[in-house]
């Protein structure tokens, strides 16, 4: 069966999907999107995702052209004409198409894309063994909140950590902070601490960052979010957060072993703390 996008209005097999060549996005990375897993007709946090994307679309000035409400009624409609069980939405608005300068002289309209694939998940083996990671300098913009379709930086990031035979790059500041991954975020158990680096403009507030630390505080767990490093001491485990991971272990950095080099119980703790969530969400 065909997928379904939505694209401006109308409902089109994925491969009758068009915009075009003159489109902002497509000229300058001019628009932003947005990822939204939904499980068996379980959204999670859909609103929270939509509101992100409203804030995205607000930091670069461009007019959203849908409300909040009417954008989770069209991905909901989208969801349902695709027969994907548990799935992941993705969302872009652009600034739409216009004649080739930085600044139009009128405001085009934008452009709104919204596609449903099946949810990539973790292999059971990833989540039995944990994932590995690289470190590189973070050499992206200075607005890593504003969740921009300008991705170069991460698919470079991605592709070096591929290369050396890892799942993720993670991003490290000048000081050797860990910021994040290149599309992750990622926290570390510090002396029993579930720790992580404030969501400032130097990362993307993850959706699913945020409702793990909120679990993790609920369910007794201490929360510190600061700038951390590898090197410190007492540190015993590294968590990564995403719409399509959930909370996953990473236990080599690297090459050489966090902790013990094994999925430890924060992450255990964490991971199904947030699957019970998922279960509990608004369903369609
Ligand atoms: N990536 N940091 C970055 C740079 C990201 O791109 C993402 C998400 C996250 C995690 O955010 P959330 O928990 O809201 O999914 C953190 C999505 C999944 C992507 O680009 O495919």
């Amino acid at each position: 069966m065909s997928h379904i996008a939505y694209v401006n209005g109308e409902f089109l097999p994925l491969e009758q999907a068009r915009v075009s060549i003159e489109d902002r996005g497509f000229q300058f990375a001019d628009g932003v999107y947005e990822v939204v897993a939904c499980y068996g007709g379980h959204f999670l946090a859909l609103t929270a995702h939509l509101e992100r994307l409203a804030r995205s679309c607000a930091e670069i000035g461009l007019t959203m052209p849908l409300s909040v409400d009417e954008l989770s009624s069209i991905v909901r409609q989208t969801y349902e004409k695709n027969r994907v069980d548990d799935a992941m939405i993705y969302m872009q608005i652009t600034r739409g198409v216009a004649p080739r300068v930085h600044v139009p002289a009128h405001e085009p309209s934008p452009t709104l894309v919204i596609t449903v694939r099946a949810l990539p998940e973790p292999s059971d083996e990833k989540i039995l063994y944990g994932a590995t990671g690289v470190t590189l300098d973070d050499f992206r913009w200075k607005r890593c909140d504003i969740k921009s379709i300008a991705l170069l930086a991460s698919v470079m990031g991605k592709q070096q950590a591929v290369q050396a035979g890892a799942d993720e790059a993670f991003w490290l500041d000048a000081d050797g902070h860990v910021l994040e991954g290149s599309s992750t975020n990622i926290m570390a158990v510090i002396d029993d601490t579930l720790t992580t680096h404030p969501s400032d403009q130097r990362i993307l507030g993850g959706i699913t960052r945020d409702i793990v630390l909120k679990l993790a505080a609920e369910d007794g767990i201490s929360v510190d979010e600061r700038p951390w490093s590898l090197e410190e001491s007492g540190l015993s485990e590294c968590i990564m957060t995403s719409t399509t991971n959930a909370a996953l272990a990473v236990v080599r950095m690297d090459g050489k072993p966090i902790g013990d080099g094994k999925p430890g119980p924060m992450e255990a703790r964490l991971r199904k703390l947030f699957l019970d969530y998922v279960e509990h969400q608004e369903t369609i």
